[in-house]
């Protein structure tokens, strides 16, 4: 755009031109005509910096030398550092005074988070913006679990009264079915559900529900009731979900946000023929129905539209949970009340995380921290350990919230990354975990942990003659795990008690692995909701410093279209005996050997 400028004698100015992008503008001046109609043709839309870039980001690099130089042993023992590293927020207490970091770390990630403009992109996902711009949407999970009264809007429209129309249909159609006025072609009341959905339309939900099962409220309420996952297409995985269940008493939700993707769509027609094997196809009406965005799909499918639920596409899979993807499966198996408790307590933290200063923000403070020891200490993965077995679907999920919105290799402008962005997630409830894979994050290589705790267990063990109840013995592993990693043991202590030289340097444990420590109060649908609601939102700040598009997830798409190539000639092999072709000497053989029914 050419636009003549107000004033601006000093430089004798005829115009400007702005290039008019989106990101940062690009002002040039210039002296007469001729310069005016060069830079109009070498105007380029400019991208904003990558933060790496930037003098927050060379700051931290100088900073790292002097972190290099200590040692957590040392840093443990300032009481005051330590004080400051302990933040709580509703019941959630967050340390992190086991992380790699002093007060001035600290500050310079917090400029960091200033010059990454994190704040304002923060915003930007509370207003609505289309801030997942590959694929022109809003990013508004956190509208799915906001009250009643507030407002949020996506394209000038308040979503709110929407969230809650779908939510207020899935009280009354749940509760329908759990009072039994709901029930299959029969008569028979439907008491068990099999949820069919894969990725976000099946990790949330599980977490989640693997998450209640065993509190004693929710326990109670979902007594004499099954909810089974279906995500596999694996034969093997549709016979477990379907072991001991009957057609009559069974309702199938089909959940898929897109109600294209091959997995859940097989899965659905298997179990269509499943049902209506047994009960004649008018079955399909009173045991089939859906949880999806594309409801034209869902009719074509068979299944009525007045028994589906709908959600938007500013509710990107991954963070579905809170949608009816999550709703309806957790409403059948726990009755509504406790799906609205869970979406309290990620409203919770939602708030937190919007209104919260930065210094004070767990999501924030915690994606900071994930950045330093990924960027800065080089740290690719990241352990998620809770000291609890009802949370052993939690790093499952995360896995997929964490890698899918952060796996990426280039800017939201497109442009490469000179850095590493997203991290390997992985994990496992201790004490399991201890027996596993801990070798390697004490004496191998360095992985920051996230150690969760359970302040009362959902359940109660208390052997008599034992010196403490069962859950005290896990938590004092909680508790040991994070100094071990952190103190380590020196030659020197080893040598005081008496080991033998030759096994000093097997026996010494260099110390310095950062980690956090969490602890919640009791695991129930409130707590869960915040825990749910602290790592999307951590995972959304890693993102939004390092400049990428975590809301987008092309990097799944070529393995698809190329399961369709290969499905089109299996079939044709199959059906027509035609050669498969077209692919390497490698594909080409092992499907050769697969068509034929065995390896040689
Ligand atoms: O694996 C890619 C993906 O698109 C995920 O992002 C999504 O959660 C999953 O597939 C399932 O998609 P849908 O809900 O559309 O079936």
């Amino acid at each position: 755009r050419i636009a003549h400028h107000p004033v601006c004698p000093m430089f004798n100015l005829i115009g400007w031109v702005d290039v008019g992008s989106s990101h940062s503008e690009d002002i040039r001046f210039v002296t007469d005509t001729e310069d005016l109609l060069n830079v109009k043709a070498t105007a380029v839309v400019s991208k904003s910096a990558l933060i790496s870039e930037t003098p927050a980001w060379n700051s931290l690099k100088n900073h790292l030398g002097h972190i290099n130089k200590t040692h957590l042993r040392d840093l443990l023992k300032d009481k005051d550092r330590c004080e400051g590293m302990i933040k709580e927020y509703d019941g959630v207490v967050v340390d992190f005074s086991r992380q790699r970091v002093t007060h001035e770390t600290l500050e310079k990630l917090l400029a960091l988070a200033k010059e990454a403009k994190l704040k304002e992109k923060i915003e930007s996902m509370f207003n609505g913006e289309h801030i997942n711009k590959t694929e022109g949407r809003a990013v508004l999970h956190v509208a799915l679990r906001a009250p009643r009264y507030e407002q949020i809007f996506c394209d000038g429209k308040n979503v709110v009264p929407d969230v809650w129309e779908v939510l207020d249909k899935i009280k009354d159609f749940t509760d329908r079915v759990r009072n039994g006025t709901w029930v299959g072609v029969t008569g028979k009341p439907l008491t068990d559900v099999v949820a069919i959905g894969i990725g976000g339309s099946f990790l949330g939900p599980l977490f989640v529900h693997t998450a209640l099962q065993t509190e004693p409220g929710t326990a109670k309420s979902s007594k004499g009731r099954r909810l089974r996952f279906l995500s596999n297409v694996d034969p093997v995985d549709v016979a477990c979900a379907l072991n001991g269940l009957e057609q009559e008493t069974t309702l199938v939700v089909v959940v898929s946000k897109t109600f294209t993707t091959a997995e859940t769509m097989l899965n659905a027609r298997t179990l269509r023929a499943w049902i209506t094997s047994a009960l004649g196809s008018e079955a399909v009406s009173k045991h089939m129905i859906a949880v999806s965005t594309n409801l034209k799909l869902v009719k074509e499918f068979g299944i009525d539209p007045a028994n589906a639920f709908a959600f938007w596409d500013w509710v990107g899979g991954r963070y579905s949970v809170c949608s009816a993807v999550g709703a309806v499966p957790l409403a059948l198996q726990y009755g509504f009340e406790t799906v609205q408790k869970f979406l309290e307590g990620a409203w919770s933290i939602d708030k937190h995380y919007h209104n919260a200063p930065l210094e004070e923000n767990l999501p924030v403070l915690l994606g900071l921290l994930t950045v330093w020891n990924v960027s800065f200490h080089g740290c690719s993965a990241m352990a998620i350990l809770p000291y609890c077995q009802a949370l052993q679907k939690l790093a499952p999920h995360i896995q997929q919230v964490s890698m899918e919105s952060n796996g990426k290799g280039v800017s939201i402008d497109g442009e490469t990354l000179p850095y590493e962005a997203g991290e390997i997630d992985f994990g496992e409830p201790g004490t399991n975990g201890q027996h596993s894979f801990y070798q390697l994050i004490h004496q191998g290589r360095v992985v920051p942990c996230d150690f969760i705790g359970i302040i009362k267990s959902q359940q109660s063990v208390y052997l008599k003659g034992e010196i403490v109840s069962n859950h005290d013995e896990l938590m004092c592993n909680f508790f040991a795990q994070a100094d071990a990693l952190a103190y380590g043991k020196t030659r020197e202590e080893l040598r005081a008690e008496g080991v033998p030289d030759y096994l000093i340097p097997h026996k010494t444990f260099t110390g310095n692995r950062p980690s956090l420590s969490m602890l919640l109060p009791t695991l129930d649908a409130y707590t869960t909701g915040q825990l749910l609601s602290i790592y999307e939102h951590r995972v959304a700040t890693m993102g939004f410093i390092w400049g990428i598009n975590s809301f987008d997830q092309w990097g799944v798409e070529l393995g698809k279209s190329l399961a369709t190539r290969v499905r089109t000639q299996m079939n044709a092999a199959r059906t027509k005996g035609e050669p498969v072709q077209g692919f390497n000497y490698s594909t080409t053989t092992l499907l050769n050997r697969y068509l034929k029914g065995k390896t040689q």
